[in-house]
This record gives C-alpha cells, structure tokens and sequence, in this order.
C-alpha cells in the first residue's frame, strides 16, 4: 500500500516538474562557437558536439564542465557546440541529429540512460561521426572512447566516509539510510557497489543497521526529499544517511532540519557543489567527493579535439563494458574525498570561488575553516 501511494507521489512529482520545465524554461541551453582565426591554423578540424545531461541533478554540469569543455576547445581553436538536453531523452536525440547535420564530427554525450544513449551512438557511428562518452558509460553502447572518474572509489570514499563520521559522533548500531542515484545511471550503480563494499561487512558484523535503501529516479532531488520523508517515517531512528550526491543530500538535510535531526544525523554527498560545501561548512553535511571536472574535462577535450583532427588518440587504460564485454579505452581520475577540514583545497584548486561560498553566514565559517 505505502509503494502505491509512493509512486503515485513520485509520479505527481515527475510531472509537476516536466510542466514546470517546459512552463519556466525557454529549452535546451547550448554555447557554440565557430572555427575562430586560430582554428584556421589547425588543419581542418572537424566539429565538435557535446551534450551535458540536465541542469537540476547536479550543479556541476552546467557551472563546471560546460565551463572547463569550452574553455578547453577554445584553446585548441576547434569548431565545438555545447548543449543541454535538460532531461528530456526525445530533446537529447533531436540534438544529436542537429549536432550530426551540421557537421560534428565528434559526439561527445553524457547520456541519460543507456537505451537512448545507444540509439545516439549507433546513428553517430552510422555517419562516421567519432564517440565519445563522458562521464557515464553506454552500457552495449560501444562509443570509442570512455572519460570518467574511478566511480566505485568514489562509492568507497562516501562508505568509508560514513563510517568515520559516525565513529567521530560515537554512534552505537547507528541505522543507515541508502539514498541512491538514478537507477538508470551506470554511474549510480558503481557508486554503489563502492558504498555496499563498505557498509555490507558493516551490517553483516551487526556495527550498523541496515536500513531504508531507494533509488532516486533521474537523480531528482524534489523526489529524493519525498522518498527520504518516507524513510523517516517507516525508520525514525535513522542515525546516518549516505546520500550519493551533494543534490540527494540536500534533499535529505532539508527532511532532517524539519525533524530537528540536522547534524546529529550525518549526510554524505559527491561533486563539491556550493551548497554541499556549505551545508560541510555549518555541519549539516558530514562530507562530500570532489571530482576535479577540470581534468575530466582537459582529458574529454584532448581526445575530441585529436579525433577532429582525424587522429587516433590512444587512451591510458580500459574499461570492460560489463554488457557487451568489449573493453572500451579509458581515462579514469581519481577523486578525493572532502571533509571539513580540507574544504579549502576545493577553494585552492579554483573549482568553487571564495565569493560564491562564503556569503552572509558562511563568512564566519569560511574563515574558521582556513578558507583564503
Ligand atoms: C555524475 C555525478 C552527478 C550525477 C547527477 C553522475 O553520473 O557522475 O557527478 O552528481 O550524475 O547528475
């Protein structure tokens, strides 16, 4: 009975907003440039067409690697087009379309599930356009070329940093809520299996309770807040939430300062967002993975830019497509993880300024934390 009512609700949510989408936005939102001078110098490079999922499930894609992506082709002096399917899996095909007509001749997506990502790639192929899939792998879907982080590190960083938040706070048999990413994301999946590898053995021994554990369609963070209500509501006692991004987390912090419950109950997130860093700063958030996008970003765009000039780039490493069994040539980064402590280095690094993390109430703790 709960799951019908739930997913009415989710279904009322989705809704909700895909009206409020269509209603309030004026589309995909892309950046395009055209061969400049400097471009004429370089050989004849082709075009490059890059489509960034959405702009709701995490800051980052459009404030971080349409910025790094740009700013990377700019310098190359390559012909690019950046857009944003903002969710809409008939848009990011319609897109791919328009990018292949007007002659990309590199397709770089990342997809919003692996079905209609393959769809893109095969037709792409078709067209002796070069793949390239960033970030998230086309399960079957065979691009080229793979540039991500290690993504079940970063599901090991996130257990493991469970795990000393809550040895920090003492907890005894602490319940853990699983908020999990979209369910048709590979990325969620390895994520997970990063976290399970810590926490299972942590159940398994009696340490921690197994509790809630729901994945949040499309990453959306409107629907992880009702999903987490209800967790609340069937498990009370929740003492721990690991959360798989910066975006799920806020969700659930929201829920826990309604209960009184922020800080006692410790949150986990992934990406470094401002709010997640800030939601580290005042303690509501217990720590975050940040993915330096820069270098994803340098390694997606020297690949692209090679494969325009009509070279064939060799990648450092490999990844086994765990559908098709085919190895796909990879650049995986490392990522690190972030605590209170070590927020400047986020700062440091120039991936979130100063001046859009330190305001109003912030300030006091930005200085605390040593923030420059
Ligand atoms: C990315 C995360 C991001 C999430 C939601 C994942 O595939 O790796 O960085 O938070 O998608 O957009």
């Amino acid at each position: 009975m709960r799951k019908g009512i739930l997913s009415l609700t989710a279904a009322a949510a989705v809704l909700a907003l895909g009206l409020t989408a269509c209603g309030g936005n004026s589309g995909p939102t892309s950046s395009t440039s055209s061969a400049s001078s400097s471009a004429s110098s370089s050989q004849k490079a082709g075009k490059i067409g890059v489509i960034l999922p959405d702009s709701k499930s995490s800051a980052r894609w459009e404030t971080a690697d349409r910025k790094y992506l740009e700013e990377a082709f700019k310098a190359a002096g390559v012909a690019y087009d950046i857009q944003n399917a903002q969710n809409d899996k008939t848009a990011f095909q319609t897109i791919a379309d328009q990018m292949i007509t007007n002659g990309a001749t590199v397709l770089m997506i990342v997809n919003l599930d692996s079905g209609t990502g393959k769809t893109v790639i095969d037709k792409a192929k078709s067209q002796g356009v070069a793949t390239i899939d960033y970030d998230r792998l086309t399960l079957g879907g065979g691009a080229a070329y793979y540039v991500s982080f290690d993504n079940t590190k970063v599901g090991t960083l996130q257990g493991e940093g469970l795990v000393k938040c809550l040895t920090d706070k003492k907890a005894s048999k602490p319940i853990i809520a699983e908020l999990n990413g979209s369910p048709t994301d590979n990325n969620a999946t390895l994520f997970k299996a990063g976290y399970d590898g810590v926490l299972k053995p942590k159940y398994d021994s009696g340490d921690f309770v197994k509790g809630p554990d729901q994945s949040v369609p499309d990453w959306d963070n409107t629907q992880a807040g009702t999903i987490f209500e209800q967790m609340l509501t069937s498990a009370p006692k929740i003492a721990g939430v690991l959360a798989a991004n910066d975006g799920l987390g806020n969700a659930a912090i929201t829920v826990l300062k309604k209960n009184n419950l922020n800080g006692k109950v410790p949150v986990t997130g992934q990406d470094a967002t401002v709010q997640g860093l800030q939601n580290i700063l005042v303690g509501d958030q217990c720590m975050t993975v940040y993915k330096a996008v820069k270098k994803e970003a340098d390694a997606a765009a020297k690949l692209a830019v090679a494969l325009a000039k009509g070279e064939k780039p060799t990648a450092s490493g490999s990844v086994k497509d765990p559908q098709s069994g085919q190895d796909v040539p990879s650049e995986l980064l490392d990522p690190q993880a972030i605590y209170l402590d070590n927020v400047k280095d986020v700062v440091a690094d120039g991936y979130v300024t100063k001046q859009e993390l330190c305001t109003g109430d912030f300030t006091a703790k930005c200085t605390e934390a040593g923030i420059q």
